[in-house]
């Protein structure tokens, strides 16, 4: 039954079935592998016009794969020699999370590798796993964050490669932070301090600035900043205070990094970001996650505010594997590639399946 069916799928019979072709041999990458396509066009902000694709979600679970039998969803995204490579979160009957791969040579029909290229090892792994990557590549060499959980605490980690199968560890990267209490707005409940150690989200801006330093924004509760001067080794920046305010009516909860930033034609980056609403406001429900944008200029005021931003989602939950999920009312972007004359963002819906949106390449 499941060879059959793995038989259609790779002959492209199993349109819909969103199960995806499986191989025990991913392609072949090398420090010499060409990132993005040779063509590739630089954005300006902002980045509009994001539609779903029609035959979304683009992955599911696999019941076949213990590891991502449950629940598979975030998606961090690379185009590597020509062909758009996923590194996604999955859970198992435990939900405890891994890290799996997948490519596509179209951006929306998948083949997975079978087994997961980042898993649970280490005692601040056990139980909760490996969740929530984001992957850039620096000279040849790919920086994956991601948070480990136990249970209590989640960790911003960093691992290293450079086939994207093979990874190194290097463990929770910013132990020390407590996060400031800071009262933008209230009534509220979020802003109660993480305990020590708590942090998540990182994405890294794939660019020294002209400081010498590499920069990150992460956190789950605020954007805040980290610097480092060999992508390795990250501390807090400043005192710890917010990269942007909690300013939009469908973020009052919570803000929280998308994708690694893009550099933009003009030389800054956008930034695309995930927020929550605390409800009651704009017609956002409470606890809804929507994608929205920013334009971020390290090189000038790394420590931020942004220079601008969205004042609305560029996705939103509209469908019902986003309605919902294993959480509810979720869309959770992590991946924007340009592929084939479109930009495509990779996202979560409610917590459970993998999709995707489209928007094309600006003139
Ligand atoms: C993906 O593959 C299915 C068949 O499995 C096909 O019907 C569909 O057109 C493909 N999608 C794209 C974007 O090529
Ligand atoms: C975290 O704090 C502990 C205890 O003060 C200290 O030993 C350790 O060096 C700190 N770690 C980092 C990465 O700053
Ligand atoms: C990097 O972080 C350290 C530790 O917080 C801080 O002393 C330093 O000023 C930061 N550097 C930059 C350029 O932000
Ligand atoms: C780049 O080339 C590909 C074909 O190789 C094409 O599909 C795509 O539209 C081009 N992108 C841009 C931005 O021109």
């Amino acid at each position: 039954m499941k060879a059959s069916l793995q038989c259609l799928l790779m002959l492209g019979l199993g349109a819909g079935s969103a199960l995806a072709a499986s191989a025990n041999t991913p392609p072949k990458i090398t420090p010499k592998s060409q990132q993005n396509e040779a063509n590739y066009t630089a954005p300006y902000f902002p980045l509009l016009g994001f539609k779903q694709y029609a035959n979304n979600p683009i992955m599911r679970p696999d019941p076949d794969h213990s590891w991502e039998s449950s629940y598979l969803y975030n998606p961090s995204a690379i185009v590597l020699d020509d062909m758009v490579f996923l590194l996604y979160r999955a859970q198992d009957k435990q939900k405890t999370s891994s890290i799996g791969l997948a490519w596509s040579s179209d951006g929306y029909n998948f083949t997975r590798y079978d087994q997961p290229i980042v898993y649970p090892t280490e005692s601040y792994e056990k139980t909760g796993g490996c969740e929530d990557p984001r992957v850039v590549r620096i000279d040849g060499t790919f920086y994956l964050t991601y948070t480990a959980y136990d249970g209590t605490t989640a960790r911003l980690c960093l691992a290293t490669s450079t086939d994207l199968v093979h990874w190194k560890k290097f463990g929770p990267i910013l132990p020390n932070f407590t996060e400031t209490v800071y009262n933008w707005r209230s009534p509220v409940t979020y802003f109660a301090p993480n305990p020590t150690g708590w942090t998540k989200s990182g994405a890294i801006i794939d660019e020294r600035q002209p400081d010498g330093y590499y920069y990150m924004q992460f956190g789950d509760t605020y954007l805040y900043t980290a610097n480092s001067t060999d992508l390795i080794h990250w501390e807090v920046s400043g005192s710890g205070q917010p990269f942007a305010p909690l300013l939009n009516v469908w973020e009052q909860a919570l803000t929280e990094s998308g994708p690694p930033p893009i550099k933009t034609r003009d030389g800054m980056w956008l930034k695309v970001y995930n927020g929550v609403a605390t409800g009651g406001v704009g017609g956002y429900a409470s606890g809804q996650y929507s994608t929205g944008q920013m334009l971020i200029d390290p090189a000038n005021s790394p420590l931020g505010p942004p220079v601008a931003r969205l004042e609305t989602p560029i996705l939103q939950p509209t469908t019902a594997t986003e309605i919902t999920g294993q959480v509810d009312n979720v869309v959770f972007s992590e991946g924007l590639v340009q592929f084939k004359g479109k930009w495509l963002l990779y996202f979560g819906a409610g917590d459970a399946f993998l999709s995707v949106a489209q928007t094309p390449v600006q003139p």
